[in-house]
């Protein structure tokens, strides 16, 4: 029975090549609808960032990121020569009440850190020279000019109210001024642009930063010619329409309509089940704080059904959220005998013994449920590249599925590979700067340098630059 039940579960998990090129078509029209017209689905919002650096951008700096885990506060000095770059952090762990916590608490957490770490750095500042802050903020949010960030709608699970259709620049900007922070905040960042400016800082084939982890997203550069939605916008119009403009896509959103993605009744379980239902549909099939649960929910059904751990208390599995993506990769990364580091983390963490088939269909679900995950995540990267006519580069990535996760890089080129037809031959290319050997292909995946950190320091020194020369 249970044998029949993975047999559909392969299907229903498996996508192949055609459906991936399927997406990836549609991805691409979404990407040149959300330049078109403001309100589209993938919203392509201009970040500000008037193309690469140069690497010889200096100074230092002062950057705060909220990702979905941590607060992470770094003090970073930007020497100009590649490599140099140095960086002093500190992580402040974000609770889950700060996760929905009112806006003042949010804000006075983030200053409050941020003043800890000044003190704590010895930081010298006075009233007349402050200290210039880069601010991660991966989270949708409408730019009108680099140091302002409309939060459109909060994802991976944030419920901040009072957040939500405000400047997030000027709300860090009036808890700092409450505490007298000597600090000037001079850029808001997303962690996909930061990722992407990171790493371009160093390698000049870097073609565009992207995030697998709680959430997707990727960030690239476009001219601002190609930005139709924008041509009546007065900053724009100053500029050369020849101008490189970073693009922050947020296509975590990609597919809201449910035209072409895959969905299973268990990704409209954790739809129907998160705070945002019908947004970001193709994260919750692909992103890390996704993949964990969706493992769970399955379970959890055959177990209902009388097929899956039957007779036995699965209270703990029966709390949402419960199975951290992590764990899809400790099981793939089980080479034990039997599965025996499984069956002991079952045992140990959810209080339930796993037979020997019932380890073996859990690894097959694990590896199903990545697999699926690494494919859709090549989409949006192919559809970037075909877009632009990317045909060779490096994809700065960061998070914790890339970082993380024994499989993803490998599964994603592969699909990537499919979707933009490799030759053999492409698909041998070995690119010796890329970080990891076993990295293959003419565009293939290296990791952001501190996006958050470096990144966010490149761009307040690419921004203080532009000031100086009024543009
Ligand atoms: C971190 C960056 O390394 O990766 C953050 O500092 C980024 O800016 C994060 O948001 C993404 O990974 P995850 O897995 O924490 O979502
Ligand atoms: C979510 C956010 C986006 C961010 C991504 C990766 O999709 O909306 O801004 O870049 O997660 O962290």
């Amino acid at each position: 029975e249970l044998q029949v039940e993975l047999e559909k579960l392969e299907e229903l998990f498996t996508v192949n090549t055609e459906k991936l090129k399927q997406i990836t078509k549609r991805f691409q029209e979404e990407l040149e609808e959300g330049l078109q017209e403001n309100g589209k689905n993938i919203a392509m919002y201009v970040t500000w960032v008037l193309g690469f650096p140069t690497g010889k951008e200096k100074g230092e700096f002062l950057t705060v990121d909220l990702g979905g885990t941590n607060l992470r506060i770094c003090w970073i000095s930007l020497t100009g020569i590649k490599d140099e770059t140095s960086v002093e952090q500190h992580q402040f762990k974000l609770s889950d009440d700060i996760k929905t916590a009112d806006v003042s608490k949010l804000w006075s957490f983030i200053a409050g850190s941020l003043e800890k770490f000044v003190k704590e750095q010895e930081l010298n500042s006075s009233k007349d020279k402050l200290l210039h802050l880069g601010f991660t903020f991966s989270y949708p949010a409408i730019q009108d000019y680099i140091d302002h960030a409309i939060l459109q709608t909060w994802t991976k699970g944030f419920e901040i109210s009072g957040v939500e259709g405000n400047d997030v620049a000027s709300q860090l900007r009036s808890a700092m001024a409450k505490l007298e922070l000597p600090v000037k905040l001079v850029a808001v960042v997303n962690d996909t642009t930061g990722a992407m400016i990171a790493s371009a800082y160093n390698d000049p084939d870097t073609i565009i930063g992207a995030i697998f982890g709680t959430g997707c997203n990727a960030a690239y550069v476009d001219k601002v010619r190609n930005i139709p939605k924008l041509k009546n916008n007065k900053e724009i119009s100053k500029l050369d329409p020849d101008t490189p403009m970073a693009i922050n896509c947020e296509y975590g959103a990609f597919d809201n309509a449910r035209r072409v993605l895959p969905i299973t009744k268990y990704d409209s379980q954790i739809d129907e089940q998160s705070p945002k239902p019908g947004e970001q549909m193709f994260e919750k099939m692909s992103a890390g704080l996704y993949l964990g649960e969706l493992f769970r929910l399955v379970i959890v059904d055959l177990h209902f059904r009388g097929l899956f751990l039957k007779d036995r208390d699965i209270a703990k599995l029966k709390k949402p959220y419960s199975i951290d993506t992590s764990i899809l990769s400790t099981i793939e990364d089980d080479y034990s005998k039997d599965l025996s580091k499984t069956a002991e983390m079952f045992k140990k963490d959810y209080n339930v013994e796993f037979s020997k088939a019932e380890l073996n269909f859990g690894r097959r679900l694990a590896q199903l449920i990545a697999i699926r995950g690494a494919r859709m995540c090549a989409c949006g990267i192919a559809a970037i590249c075909q877009k632009q006519g990317i045909t060779r580069g490096h994809v700065a990535a960061d998070g914790s599925v890339a970082n993380k996760h024994p499989q993803f890089k490998k599964r994603w080129a592969d699909a990537l590979g499919e979707i933009l037809d490799w030759s053999e031959e492409d698909k041998k290319k070995k690119d010796l700067s890329g970080d990891d050997d076993e990295q293959v292909g003419p565009i293939i995946l290296t990791s952001a340098e501190d996006g958050s950190g470096v990144g966010a320091a490149v761009i307040a020194a690419m921004t203080l630059e532009r000031w100086k020369k009024g543009v």
